[in-house]
Protein backbone atom coordinates (compact mmCIF):
# COMPACT_ATOMS: atom_id res chain seq x y z
CA UNK A 1 0.00 0.00 0.00
CA UNK A 2 1.36 3.44 -0.73
CA UNK A 3 0.29 6.77 1.02
CA UNK A 4 1.15 10.11 0.13
CA UNK A 5 3.13 10.59 3.52
CA UNK A 6 4.35 13.57 1.99
CA UNK A 7 1.59 15.95 1.27
CA UNK A 8 2.37 19.07 3.80
CA UNK A 9 5.87 19.13 2.45
CA UNK A 10 5.26 18.96 -0.92
CA UNK A 11 2.56 21.26 -1.08
CA UNK A 12 4.70 23.72 1.00
CA UNK A 13 5.35 26.50 -1.76
CA UNK A 14 8.65 26.26 -3.36
CA UNK A 15 9.83 29.53 -2.71
CA UNK A 16 10.60 28.38 0.68
CA UNK A 17 13.26 26.39 -0.54
CA UNK A 18 14.69 29.81 -2.25
CA UNK A 19 17.87 29.04 -1.90
CA UNK A 20 17.94 25.95 -4.21
CA UNK A 21 18.67 28.37 -7.93
CA UNK A 22 17.58 26.91 -11.02
CA UNK A 23 19.97 26.25 -13.25
CA UNK A 24 19.88 25.18 -17.10
CA UNK A 25 19.41 21.14 -17.04
CA UNK A 26 22.26 19.30 -18.04
CA UNK A 27 23.94 15.86 -18.84
CA UNK A 28 26.33 13.45 -16.92
CA UNK A 29 27.38 10.40 -18.23
CA UNK A 30 25.29 11.31 -21.44
CA UNK A 31 22.25 10.69 -18.93
CA UNK A 32 20.48 14.13 -19.04
CA UNK A 33 20.59 15.90 -15.13
CA UNK A 34 17.30 17.96 -13.81
CA UNK A 35 18.16 20.98 -11.89
CA UNK A 36 14.69 22.92 -12.06
CA UNK A 37 12.52 22.11 -9.29
CA UNK A 38 8.97 22.51 -10.75
CA UNK A 39 10.41 19.10 -12.72
CA UNK A 40 11.44 17.49 -10.10
CA UNK A 41 8.04 15.15 -9.96
CA UNK A 42 5.55 14.78 -7.49
CA UNK A 43 5.40 11.35 -6.01
CA UNK A 44 3.87 8.70 -3.83
CA UNK A 45 5.88 7.26 -1.02
CA UNK A 46 5.86 4.13 0.45
CA UNK A 47 5.21 4.13 4.27
CA UNK A 48 7.37 2.42 6.20
CA UNK A 49 4.83 2.35 9.13
CA UNK A 50 2.24 0.18 7.02
CA UNK A 51 2.37 -3.51 7.46
CA UNK A 52 1.98 -6.16 4.19
CA UNK A 53 -1.73 -6.19 5.09
CA UNK A 54 -2.09 -2.56 4.97
CA UNK A 55 -2.16 -1.51 8.42
CA UNK A 56 -0.03 0.89 10.18
CA UNK A 57 1.93 -0.44 12.90
CA UNK A 58 1.21 2.07 15.75
CA UNK A 59 3.35 1.21 18.51
CA UNK A 60 7.41 0.60 18.29
CA UNK A 61 7.97 -2.39 20.10
CA UNK A 62 5.44 -4.41 17.28
CA UNK A 63 7.21 -2.38 14.39
CA UNK A 64 10.95 -2.98 15.44
CA UNK A 65 9.67 -7.07 15.66
CA UNK A 66 7.50 -7.57 12.72
CA UNK A 67 8.14 -4.65 10.11
CA UNK A 68 11.39 -3.45 10.65
CA UNK A 69 12.90 -6.65 9.67
CA UNK A 70 11.19 -6.29 6.36
CA UNK A 71 11.98 -2.54 5.83
CA UNK A 72 15.43 -3.70 6.57
CA UNK A 73 15.57 -6.53 4.07
CA UNK A 74 14.02 -4.26 1.08
CA UNK A 75 16.42 -1.61 1.21
CA UNK A 76 19.23 -4.62 1.83
CA UNK A 77 18.37 -6.79 -0.62
CA UNK A 78 17.86 -4.23 -3.34
CA UNK A 79 20.00 -1.29 -2.56
CA UNK A 80 22.56 -1.92 -1.20
CA UNK A 81 23.20 -5.79 -0.62
CA UNK A 82 23.75 -8.47 2.07
CA UNK A 83 27.24 -8.37 3.77
CA UNK A 84 28.56 -11.65 5.98
CA UNK A 85 29.11 -11.95 9.66
CA UNK A 86 32.11 -10.89 11.85
CA UNK A 87 34.54 -12.97 10.20
CA UNK A 88 35.94 -16.34 12.93
CA UNK A 89 39.40 -15.30 12.19
CA UNK A 90 39.79 -11.66 12.42
CA UNK A 91 42.62 -10.56 14.43
CA UNK A 92 43.21 -7.39 16.43
CA UNK A 93 46.95 -6.32 16.63
CA UNK A 94 47.41 -3.56 18.65
CA UNK A 95 50.41 -2.27 17.77
CA UNK A 96 50.40 1.44 18.81
CA UNK A 97 49.13 0.87 22.37
CA UNK A 98 49.37 4.57 23.83
CA UNK A 99 51.75 7.00 23.15
CA UNK A 100 51.75 10.78 23.52
CA UNK A 101 51.11 12.19 20.49
CA UNK A 102 50.17 16.32 19.90
CA UNK A 103 52.78 18.32 22.62
CA UNK A 104 51.34 15.43 25.05
CA UNK A 105 47.20 16.95 24.05
CA UNK A 106 46.34 13.35 23.35
CA UNK A 107 47.29 9.36 23.56
CA UNK A 108 47.76 7.87 20.24
CA UNK A 109 46.69 4.19 19.71
CA UNK A 110 47.17 1.85 16.42
CA UNK A 111 45.56 -1.14 15.36
CA UNK A 112 45.65 -3.66 12.58
CA UNK A 113 42.77 -5.39 12.12
CA UNK A 114 43.28 -8.75 9.92
CA UNK A 115 39.78 -10.36 8.62
CA UNK A 116 41.32 -13.47 7.62
CA UNK A 117 43.71 -15.74 8.05
CA UNK A 118 45.88 -15.55 5.06
CA UNK A 119 46.30 -12.07 6.47
CA UNK A 120 45.76 -10.96 3.04
CA UNK A 121 42.80 -8.91 3.88
CA UNK A 122 43.64 -5.57 6.18
CA UNK A 123 42.77 -2.47 7.86
CA UNK A 124 44.82 -0.14 9.67
CA UNK A 125 42.93 2.14 12.43
CA UNK A 126 44.63 5.11 14.50
CA UNK A 127 42.85 6.24 17.31
CA UNK A 128 43.36 9.49 19.31
CA UNK A 129 42.05 9.75 22.57
CA UNK A 130 41.67 13.10 24.98
CA UNK A 131 44.54 12.76 26.91
CA UNK A 132 44.27 13.16 31.06
CA UNK A 133 40.84 12.42 32.63
CA UNK A 134 40.63 9.04 32.11
CA UNK A 135 37.77 6.98 31.66
CA UNK A 136 36.52 5.65 28.54
CA UNK A 137 35.68 8.11 25.92
CA UNK A 138 32.86 8.57 23.18
CA UNK A 139 34.01 8.24 19.89
CA UNK A 140 33.90 10.00 16.47
CA UNK A 141 34.73 6.81 13.97
CA UNK A 142 35.77 8.62 10.20
CA UNK A 143 35.82 6.21 7.08
CA UNK A 144 38.49 8.11 5.65
CA UNK A 145 39.62 8.84 1.86
CA UNK A 146 43.33 8.51 2.88
CA UNK A 147 46.19 6.58 4.44
CA UNK A 148 46.23 7.34 8.46
CA UNK A 149 49.62 8.93 7.80
CA UNK A 150 48.38 11.74 5.15
CA UNK A 151 45.06 12.02 7.61
CA UNK A 152 47.28 13.68 10.32
CA UNK A 153 50.44 15.58 11.14
CA UNK A 154 51.76 13.22 13.42
CA UNK A 155 55.07 11.42 12.24
CA UNK A 156 54.42 8.06 14.47
CA UNK A 157 51.54 7.16 12.13
CA UNK A 158 52.50 3.85 10.00
CA UNK A 159 52.15 4.73 6.51
CA UNK A 160 48.85 3.49 5.32
CA UNK A 161 47.94 2.13 1.72
CA UNK A 162 46.25 3.62 -1.47
CA UNK A 163 44.61 2.37 -4.41
CA UNK A 164 46.36 2.68 -7.78
CA UNK A 165 43.64 3.08 -10.34
CA UNK A 166 46.65 2.89 -12.92
CA UNK A 167 48.63 0.16 -11.79
CA UNK A 168 45.69 -1.68 -10.21
CA UNK A 169 47.22 -2.51 -7.05
CA UNK A 170 47.55 -0.79 -3.29
CA UNK A 171 51.06 1.17 -2.93
CA UNK A 172 52.09 3.54 0.28
CA UNK A 173 50.15 6.32 0.89
CA UNK A 174 51.28 9.89 -0.38
CA UNK A 175 48.43 11.18 -2.27
CA UNK A 176 46.36 13.97 -1.00
CA UNK A 177 43.06 14.41 -1.02
CA UNK A 178 41.06 17.83 0.12
CA UNK A 179 38.26 15.89 1.85
CA UNK A 180 40.82 13.80 3.37
CA UNK A 181 42.40 15.44 6.48
CA UNK A 182 41.08 15.73 10.11
CA UNK A 183 40.83 19.02 10.33
CA UNK A 184 38.66 18.34 13.68
CA UNK A 185 41.00 16.76 15.45
CA UNK A 186 41.82 19.44 18.15
CA UNK A 187 38.11 20.10 18.34
CA UNK A 188 37.16 16.65 19.15
CA UNK A 189 39.71 16.24 21.96
CA UNK A 190 39.00 19.62 23.62
CA UNK A 191 35.70 18.70 23.91
CA UNK A 192 36.29 15.11 25.09
CA UNK A 193 36.03 13.07 22.10
CA UNK A 194 38.09 10.59 21.05
CA UNK A 195 38.59 10.10 17.31
CA UNK A 196 39.26 6.78 15.12
CA UNK A 197 40.60 7.06 11.50
CA UNK A 198 40.88 4.54 8.49
CA UNK A 199 41.34 4.62 4.71
CA UNK A 200 37.69 2.85 2.99
CA UNK A 201 39.96 1.59 0.13
CA UNK A 202 41.79 -1.25 2.95
CA UNK A 203 38.69 -2.84 2.43
CA UNK A 204 37.54 -2.76 -1.06
CA UNK A 205 38.86 -0.48 -3.54
CA UNK A 206 36.67 2.41 -5.05
CA UNK A 207 37.31 1.04 -8.65
CA UNK A 208 35.24 -1.62 -10.35
CA UNK A 209 38.51 -3.41 -11.89
CA UNK A 210 39.50 -3.92 -8.23
CA UNK A 211 36.48 -6.41 -7.27
CA UNK A 212 40.30 -9.08 -7.21
CA UNK A 213 41.95 -7.03 -4.26
CA UNK A 214 38.96 -6.21 -1.68
CA UNK A 215 36.60 -8.17 0.51
CA UNK A 216 33.69 -8.88 -1.68
CA UNK A 217 36.18 -11.53 -3.03
CA UNK A 218 37.01 -13.64 -0.33
CA UNK A 219 33.21 -14.27 0.35
CA UNK A 220 32.17 -15.49 -2.77
CA UNK A 221 30.13 -18.27 -2.80
CA UNK A 222 28.68 -20.91 -5.45
CA UNK A 223 32.24 -20.43 -7.58
CA UNK A 224 30.37 -16.97 -8.47
CA UNK A 225 32.95 -14.59 -10.25
CA UNK A 226 30.71 -11.52 -8.59
CA UNK A 227 28.88 -11.14 -5.62
CA UNK A 228 24.71 -12.15 -6.45
CA UNK A 229 22.40 -10.13 -7.56
CA UNK A 230 21.36 -9.17 -3.67
CA UNK A 231 24.79 -9.29 -2.18
CA UNK A 232 27.14 -6.32 -1.19
CA UNK A 233 28.38 -3.40 -3.64
CA UNK A 234 30.99 -1.86 -2.65
CA UNK A 235 29.20 0.48 -0.26
CA UNK A 236 27.97 -2.22 1.82
CA UNK A 237 31.63 -3.22 2.12
CA UNK A 238 32.97 -0.08 3.37
CA UNK A 239 30.24 0.04 5.98
CA UNK A 240 30.86 -3.41 6.95
CA UNK A 241 34.28 -2.03 7.71
CA UNK A 242 33.25 0.03 10.22
CA UNK A 243 31.37 -2.55 11.81
CA UNK A 244 34.91 -4.46 11.96
CA UNK A 245 36.11 -1.45 13.56
CA UNK A 246 33.44 -1.51 16.16
CA UNK A 247 33.93 -5.03 17.14
CA UNK A 248 37.73 -3.42 17.88
CA UNK A 249 36.58 -0.61 19.68
CA UNK A 250 34.05 -3.11 21.81
CA UNK A 251 37.58 -4.00 23.50
CA UNK A 252 39.47 -1.09 23.75
CA UNK A 253 39.35 0.18 27.47
CA UNK A 254 39.46 3.81 26.68
CA UNK A 255 36.34 3.60 24.73
CA UNK A 256 32.72 4.07 25.13
CA UNK A 257 31.18 1.62 23.03
CA UNK A 258 28.21 2.76 24.01
CA UNK A 259 28.96 6.30 22.47
CA UNK A 260 30.30 5.49 18.75
CA UNK A 261 29.77 8.21 16.57
CA UNK A 262 30.13 7.11 12.54
CA UNK A 263 31.28 9.85 10.28
CA UNK A 264 31.70 9.97 6.15
CA UNK A 265 31.16 12.31 3.74
CA UNK A 266 29.51 12.20 0.03
CA UNK A 267 30.23 8.21 -0.97
CA UNK A 268 31.35 7.20 2.21
CA UNK A 269 27.88 9.58 3.43
CA UNK A 270 26.32 7.08 1.79
CA UNK A 271 28.40 3.86 3.08
CA UNK A 272 27.42 5.79 6.96
CA UNK A 273 24.20 5.79 6.63
CA UNK A 274 23.91 1.78 5.73
CA UNK A 275 26.03 1.11 7.96
CA UNK A 276 23.70 2.83 10.97
CA UNK A 277 20.47 1.01 9.26
CA UNK A 278 22.25 -2.62 9.76
CA UNK A 279 24.77 -1.98 12.77
CA UNK A 280 22.33 -1.12 15.75
CA UNK A 281 25.49 -0.61 17.81
CA UNK A 282 25.92 3.05 16.52
CA UNK A 283 24.62 5.42 18.42
CA UNK A 284 24.89 8.76 16.45
CA UNK A 285 25.70 9.36 12.58
CA UNK A 286 27.01 12.02 10.82
CA UNK A 287 26.03 11.66 7.33
CA UNK A 288 27.94 14.60 4.92
CA UNK A 289 26.52 15.38 1.54
CA UNK A 290 25.49 12.00 1.20
CA UNK A 291 22.84 12.83 -1.85
CA UNK A 292 21.90 10.30 -3.94
CA UNK A 293 22.25 6.79 -2.81
CA UNK A 294 22.41 7.86 0.49
CA UNK A 295 19.34 10.16 2.04
CA UNK A 296 18.39 11.84 -1.68
CA UNK A 297 15.22 10.50 -2.51
CA UNK A 298 15.50 8.29 -5.53
CA UNK A 299 12.24 9.40 -7.08
CA UNK A 300 13.15 12.77 -7.01
CA UNK A 301 14.36 14.27 -10.92
CA UNK A 302 16.83 16.21 -9.54
CA UNK A 303 20.34 16.31 -9.44
CA UNK A 304 22.10 12.93 -9.85
CA UNK A 305 19.86 9.61 -10.19
CA UNK A 306 20.20 6.12 -9.41
CA UNK A 307 20.96 6.22 -13.76
CA UNK A 308 23.90 8.25 -12.95
CA UNK A 309 25.34 6.51 -10.13
CA UNK A 310 24.87 2.56 -11.36
CA UNK A 311 26.64 3.93 -14.76
CA UNK A 312 29.28 5.75 -13.53
CA UNK A 313 29.67 3.54 -10.19
CA UNK A 314 28.61 0.22 -11.11
CA UNK A 315 30.48 -1.65 -8.13
CA UNK A 316 29.03 1.00 -5.27
CA UNK A 317 25.62 -1.09 -4.94
CA UNK A 318 23.84 -4.70 -5.34
CA UNK A 319 23.86 -5.37 -8.60
CA UNK A 320 19.90 -5.73 -8.10
CA UNK A 321 19.73 -1.34 -7.91
CA UNK A 322 20.49 -0.76 -11.38
CA UNK A 323 17.22 -2.64 -11.91
CA UNK A 324 15.30 0.27 -10.21
CA UNK A 325 16.91 2.77 -12.64
CA UNK A 326 14.55 4.60 -14.04
CA UNK A 327 11.57 2.89 -12.02
CA UNK A 328 11.86 4.77 -9.20
CA UNK A 329 8.39 5.24 -8.97
CA UNK A 330 7.56 1.66 -8.92
CA UNK A 331 10.34 0.65 -6.17
CA UNK A 332 8.76 -0.25 -2.92
CA UNK A 333 11.54 1.60 -1.29
CA UNK A 334 13.16 5.01 -0.94
CA UNK A 335 15.78 6.66 1.25
CA UNK A 336 13.33 7.19 4.18
CA UNK A 337 13.04 3.53 4.64
CA UNK A 338 16.72 3.95 5.04
CA UNK A 339 16.46 6.38 7.62
CA UNK A 340 13.56 4.85 9.21
CA UNK A 341 15.85 2.51 9.99
CA UNK A 342 18.45 4.01 11.70
CA UNK A 343 15.41 5.45 14.23
CA UNK A 344 15.47 5.83 17.38
CA UNK A 345 19.31 6.37 17.12
CA UNK A 346 20.65 10.21 16.44
CA UNK A 347 21.33 10.62 12.81
CA UNK A 348 22.25 14.16 11.37
CA UNK A 349 22.14 14.62 7.31
CA UNK A 350 24.54 18.18 6.21
CA UNK A 351 24.07 19.18 2.70
CA UNK A 352 25.30 22.12 1.32
CA UNK A 353 23.26 25.01 -0.44
CA UNK A 354 24.32 24.83 -3.75
CA UNK A 355 25.66 21.27 -3.65
CA UNK A 356 22.88 20.73 -6.43
CA UNK A 357 24.30 17.69 -7.87
CA UNK A 358 23.39 15.81 -4.47
CA UNK A 359 19.95 17.26 -3.93
CA UNK A 360 19.54 18.73 -0.39
CA UNK A 361 15.96 19.65 -0.74
CA UNK A 362 15.74 15.58 -1.26
CA UNK A 363 17.55 14.91 1.50
CA UNK A 364 15.18 17.22 3.74
CA UNK A 365 11.91 15.98 2.00
CA UNK A 366 13.32 12.20 2.74
CA UNK A 367 14.32 12.85 6.29
CA UNK A 368 10.47 14.39 6.77
CA UNK A 369 9.49 11.37 5.32
CA UNK A 370 11.47 9.17 7.85
CA UNK A 371 10.79 11.47 10.85
CA UNK A 372 7.09 9.36 11.51
CA UNK A 373 9.32 6.41 12.52
CA UNK A 374 11.25 8.35 14.93
CA UNK A 375 7.96 9.77 16.69
CA UNK A 376 6.93 5.87 16.94
CA UNK A 377 10.03 5.82 19.49
CA UNK A 378 8.97 9.13 21.18
CA UNK A 379 11.49 10.94 19.23
CA UNK A 380 11.40 14.09 17.06
CA UNK A 381 12.59 14.46 13.29
CA UNK A 382 12.22 17.30 10.98
CA UNK A 383 9.03 19.05 12.46
CA UNK A 384 9.04 21.54 10.19
CA UNK A 385 7.06 21.89 6.58
CA UNK A 386 9.35 23.58 4.60
CA UNK A 387 13.14 23.22 4.42
CA UNK A 388 15.32 25.31 6.88
CA UNK A 389 17.50 27.71 5.23
CA UNK A 390 21.36 27.67 5.93
CA UNK A 391 22.81 27.87 9.26
CA UNK A 392 19.92 26.97 10.83
CA UNK A 393 19.93 23.26 11.68
CA UNK A 394 17.40 20.74 13.02
CA UNK A 395 18.75 19.44 15.82
CA UNK A 396 16.58 16.35 16.70
CA UNK A 397 17.11 13.02 16.91
CA UNK A 398 16.78 13.08 13.10
CA UNK A 399 18.42 16.24 12.54
CA UNK A 400 18.95 18.62 9.28
CA UNK A 401 21.94 20.87 8.70
CA UNK A 402 22.65 23.09 5.40
CA UNK A 403 25.44 24.93 5.54
CA UNK A 404 26.53 27.79 2.41
CA UNK A 405 28.50 26.29 0.31
CA UNK A 406 28.62 23.16 -1.53
CA UNK A 407 29.45 19.59 -1.34
CA UNK A 408 32.08 18.81 1.87
CA UNK A 409 32.07 20.08 5.16
CA UNK A 410 32.96 23.59 6.26
CA UNK A 411 34.84 24.30 9.19
CA UNK A 412 31.67 25.86 10.56
CA UNK A 413 29.65 22.74 10.21
CA UNK A 414 32.04 21.25 12.81
CA UNK A 415 30.97 22.90 15.99
CA UNK A 416 27.21 21.68 15.25
CA UNK A 417 28.48 18.33 14.99
CA UNK A 418 29.46 17.99 18.28
CA UNK A 419 26.43 20.10 19.90
CA UNK A 420 24.70 17.51 18.06
CA UNK A 421 26.66 14.51 19.49
CA UNK A 422 26.77 16.56 23.08
CA UNK A 423 22.74 16.09 23.21
CA UNK A 424 22.14 12.82 21.79
CA UNK A 425 25.06 10.58 23.28
C1 LIG B 1 30.27 11.71 -7.34
C2 LIG B 1 28.99 10.92 -7.21
C3 LIG B 1 28.29 11.16 -5.88
C4 LIG B 1 29.26 10.96 -4.75
C5 LIG B 1 30.51 11.77 -4.98
C6 LIG B 1 31.62 11.49 -3.99
O1 LIG B 1 29.97 13.07 -7.43
O2 LIG B 1 28.19 11.25 -8.30
O3 LIG B 1 27.21 10.28 -5.71
O4 LIG B 1 28.65 11.28 -3.53
O5 LIG B 1 31.06 11.44 -6.24
O6 LIG B 1 31.61 10.50 -3.29
O7 LIG B 1 32.54 12.28 -3.95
Amino acid sequence: MRVSVLLPALLTPLAATAQIIDSPDGETAGIPANYTEAKAGWFDLPDPLVGADGKPFADAPAWREKQRPMVFETVETNQYGRVPPRPAAMTFDVFDKGTPAFGGKAIRKQVKITFDEAGEHFLDLVIYQPAGGGGKRPVLVNIGWIGNNLAVDDPGVKTGRQWNKDKLGREAATAPNPFGKLNFLPMALERGYAVAHFNYTDIEPDDPAGFAHGIRKLYLKDGRTAPAPDEWGAIAAWGWGLSRVIDYLETDDGIDAAKVTIFGVSRLGKAVLWTAARDERVACTLASVSGSGGASLNRRRYGERPAHLVARFPHWFAANFAGWAGREDEAPWDSHFTLGLIAPRAVLLQTGSTDKWSDPYGEFVAARAATPVFHLFGQKGIEEYSQPPHGKPVMNRLGYLMHEGGHGTVPDDWPVFFDFMDRHL
